[in-house]
């Protein structure tokens, strides 16, 4: 259990930005559940196999909530070497917590691994390639894509095909097996939105 001390903010102060921190959170989930599962069903997973990417997509940053009064609350925005530590725990703490819930293993083993790379500089356990559950492989460049697109209290939402080339230029952490659906995804989004002549660029995506 991680004890936490965050005796700089007052308990008003604090409990304001965990409420706005939290409806960050969820927001994210939502979206890259959304995302997840519309990647999935693009590989042709199998629907039980897409149905525990969303509910893994909606669930895998809950580990965040076990160091919620490190993590959130405060305008610091900085991520400092402690916070980056409370940061990398939240993958195992969550996997600990979904676990407890009964989930299946296919979704637990998804959120503990969405933090890897496919080159193996992820965490927590530093797995290369095919080794990372597929799920989380999926998990991971969708994760990634909704957090570029999302405001920031630090930066504005970088657009859609600017999210894509900055994460072509990560591309070695992504399976390229997963990266080019996605990509097509996202460019058929575009490409929908522009024929439509819809000018917001947040693109939004179905369950
Ligand atoms: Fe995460």
């Amino acid at each position: 259990m991680i004890e936490v001390d965050r005796d700089d903010i007052e308990v008003d102060e604090m409990s304001a930005y965990l409420t706005e921190d939290l409806k960050t959170e969820i927001a994210h989930g939502i979206e890259v559940s959304r995302l997840a599962g519309m990647l999935a069903r693009e590989l042709k997973l199998d629907p039980e196999f897409c149905h525990d990417i969303e509910v893994a997509g909606m669930l895998h940053d809950i580990g965040k909530l076990r160091a919620s009064t490190y993590l959130y609350g405060g305008d610091d925005d900085t991520l400092n070497v402690e916070k980056m530590r409370y940061v990398r725990l939240h993958a195992g703490l969550g996997y600990e917590v979904v676990k407890a819930e009964g989930y299946s293993d296919r979704v637990c083993e998804m959120i503990l691994h969405h933090h890897e790379n496919y080159d193996g500089t992820g965490y927590p356990d530093n797995l290369v390639g095919d080794a990372i559950p597929l799920g989380a492989r999926v998990l991971r460049v969708c994760d990634v894509f909704v957090a570029l697109t999302s405001d920031r209290p630090y930066r504005k939402a970088f657009d859609s095909k600017t999210a894509v080339e900055l994460l072509i230029e990560e591309v070695r952490h992504f399976d390229m097996k997963v990266f080019l659906p996605f990509q097509s995804i996202v460019y058929d989004e575009i490409e929908r939105k522009e024929l439509e002549g819809d000018t917001q660029d947040k693109l939004v995506f179905h369950a």
